[in-house]
């Protein structure tokens, strides 16, 4: 509309920016509406089914780009997929990489495997529709894995409800909250970690902010060595990375 201000819209096109604006207006996230968003320099469909990607979810991929990047061809486990935008960047920035990439939800798993198609990817990154949470999930994955990394649901019942409408309305809730006190998913990854790395393998968890410290010292308890924080661009503390 402002390339072409002074063109009239025709009836169709007003009708469907109105529509649009009717649905922003309600709080509907502009990337639903417009299908896509960027992350790490890439294009990824979203849809309501997939959390949309955040910024600070790059410190991850950042961070474990530069550490595998002269690892040769290591096997990555990523939990919680969602879009597939942790699983596919990386596949991009790691050329000889492999990932398996793990979702309790069939609809996320769809989304996944189009983006990492879209991205080239495809053939190097494996999606497997499985509960992380339960006892058996170990046989669903194939370890060992160099490296496992995971930005989980995080946000507590209390706090879910008062996140703003966009996020709580539209996003996905199992996406975003554990359903719990936000720290459910921390001593099942770290005990992940511990079961499927390699020695020397290393995890990395995005955290809620306030949460580091706690999973800091659960992920040491576990046997995890060199845990260590690293801060988003406000310096919040986000991802949380140990070695086994
Ligand atoms: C915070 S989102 C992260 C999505 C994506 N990795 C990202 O960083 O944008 C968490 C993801 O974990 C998935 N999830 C929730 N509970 C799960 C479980 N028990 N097992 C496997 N995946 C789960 C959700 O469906 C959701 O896609």
């Amino acid at each position: 509309m402002y390339l072409q201000f002074d063109r009239p819209l025709s009836g169709s096109e007003r009708s469907s920016m109105r529509d649009l604006l009717r649905r922003r207006a309600a709080g509907e996230p502009l990337q639903y509406l417009l299908g896509e968003t960027e992350f790490m320099s890439l294009t990824f469909r979203v849809n309501p089914s997939v959390l949309i990607p955040r910024p600070e979810t790059e410190i991850l991929v950042e961070d474990a780009v530069e550490t595998l990047k002269a690892a040769g061809p290591v096997r990555i486990l990523d939990i919680g997929t969602g879009s597939g935008c942790i699983a596919a960047s990386l596949a991009r920035n790691l050329p000889e990489a492999s990932v398996d990439a793990v979702d309790s939800e069939p609809d996320a798993i769809r989304t996944a495997a189009d983006n990492a198609a879209r991205l080239g990817v495809g053939d190097r990154v494996r999606f497997l529709r499985a509960d992380a949470m339960d006892a058996g999930f170990h046989a669903a994955a194939a370890p060992p894995y160099h490296a496992l990394v995971s930005n989980p649901p995080y946000v507590s019942m209390d706090e879910w409800e008062r996140l703003p409408v966009e996020i709580r309305k539209h996003e996905p809730r199992r996406a975003l909250c554990d359903g719990g006190d936000g720290f459910a998913f921390y001593p099942v990854l770290a005990g992940l970690a511990a079961a499927m790395l390699v020695p020397g393998g290393l995890v990395w968890a995005e955290v809620g902010a306030g949460q580091s410290g706690a999973v800091l010292e659960m992920f040491g308890r576990t046997g995890l060595r060199d845990a260590t924080a690293l801060p988003d661009l406000n310096g919040i503390p986000r991802v949380v990375r140990a070695k086994k």
